[in-house]
């Protein structure tokens, strides 16, 4: 079955660098916000999700305009369930709008050590995908934004605006690892500057 389309394996070679200080580690929690066919997801349970304690979580609508791209009329959710069927329940499924589904974890008190933002590309819903999956991740943890550069001629607000944003007023809370057609930034331990307690 695996993949009708590839908008990961250019990646892997900054992945590798970015995601080192989690591979082969054991209680690791990774969030991919935009899973799609589980091109991504699946390089993470073969590279960083390795351990047997360790899972991802992957959310998506699966319902969506992009679907296999073969023509064959398989949608994209049973390729991903093929595509990750390997892993068993080391591999979480959670289907619906990032919005609401991240917003229930962040509710639930749920934790990730790396987040994986590739969902909608509409600005606004970049930056709100970012500020969840932010609230999500434990101190040092790491997050990556795909599509700095994408641009759309029929998107009023690219995902690289929102990246933007979200680099300037998280500034005191991240450190910038990476800046390309991807942005990879990681969480600080502390928090910056406030004018009332944490
Ligand atoms: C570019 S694809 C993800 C590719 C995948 N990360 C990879 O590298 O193989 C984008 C996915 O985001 C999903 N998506 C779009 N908007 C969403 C939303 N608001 N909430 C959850 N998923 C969404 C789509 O259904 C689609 O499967």
């Amino acid at each position: 079955m695996a993949y009708t389309a590839d908008w990961f394996s250019h990646h892997i070679a900054n992945w590798r660098v970015w995601l080192e200080p989690l591979s082969y580690r054991p209680h690791i929690n990774f969030l991919e916000v935009g899973a799609f066919e589980g091109m991504a997801s699946t390089w993470l349970m073969r590279n960083i999700v390795t351990a047997p304690t360790s899972t991802l979580t992957c959310c998506d609508t699966w319902s969506g305009p992009i679907q296999a791209y073969d023509g064959t009329g398989e949608d994209a959710e049973a390729r991903f369930d093929e595509n990750l069927k390997a892993f068993g329940d080391r591999v979480r499924k959670r289907k619906g709008r990032s919005d609401r589904v991240l917003s229930q974890m962040i509710a639930a008190g749920e934790r990730f050590d790396g987040a994986y933002i590739d969902a909608d590309h509409y600005g606004p819903e970049v930056l709100r995908d970012g500020i969840l999956a932010f609230s999500l991740l434990t101190p040092g943890g790491v997050l990556i934004f795909d599509d700095y550069g994408w641009r759309q001629p029929l998107v009023t607000v690219f995902p690289g605006e929102a990246i933007d944003a979200f680099l300037s007023i998280f500034r005191d809370e991240v450190d910038l690892i990476g800046k390309g057609y991807q942005v990879a930034v990681r969480k600080r331990a502390g928090r910056g500057g406030r004018c009332s307690p944490p």
